[in-house]
């Protein structure tokens, strides 16, 4: 009804919608987690498909379909466009991503340093911290979320 049989965004509803639906035949997506004008991942359409997209008429298919049937779909409207299937399209060793993206599954991805890994130096650092900032205050000593009343 939306975004048509042919996936050209022109389905019979469309005239109807304040935000055009997507036109998947173009390859062309605004919701990523990769570089400007890049295809989005799988995980990225997921997502939109999964959470709708507020203030537009594209509802959250999460509770209405399984994640198989929501794959099913993501796998089915990327053939809409034949970006997809190019393998220019893809990162690979000799073809890398701009700094901050990581080449993922032949995508670049924002890259996302992980957090340190903990130690016992650094454990008794966040004890310090923990009371230092306040965070003793309102979530207690034990963290129970009980510490004591501010005094304001
Ligand atoms: C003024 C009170 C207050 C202080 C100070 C405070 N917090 Fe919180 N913290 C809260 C509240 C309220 C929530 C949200 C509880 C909720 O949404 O149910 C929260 C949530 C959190 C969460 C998220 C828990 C979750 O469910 O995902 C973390 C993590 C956290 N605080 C850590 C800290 C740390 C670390 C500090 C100190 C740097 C700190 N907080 C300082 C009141 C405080």
């Amino acid at each position: 009804m939306c975004h048509g049989i042919a996936g050209d965004g022109r389905g019979p509803a469309a005239r109807w919608l304040d935000a055009p639906p997507r036109d998947f035949t173009r390859g062309e997506y605004k919701f990523r987690t990769t570089p400007l004008g890049a295809l989005p991942t799988d995980n990225d359409l997921m997502k939109t498909l999964s959470r709708g997209i507020a203030g537009s008429q594209m509802p959250s298919y999460e509770g209405r379909l399984s994640y198989r049937e929501r794959a099913a779909l993501i796998g089915y409207i990327k053939g809409f466009s034949k970006r997809f299937s190019d393998p220019g399209e893809q990162c690979t060793a000799e073809r890398r991503c701009d700094s901050g993206f990581t080449c993922m599954s032949g995508r670049c991805v924002l890259y996302i340093p992980p957090v340190q890994r903990a130690s016992s130096a650094t454990v008794s650092q966040g004890r310090v911290l923990y009371s230092k900032l306040g965070c003793v205050e309102c979530h207690g000593a034990d963290g129970r979320g009980d510490g004591p009343p501010r005094a304001s």
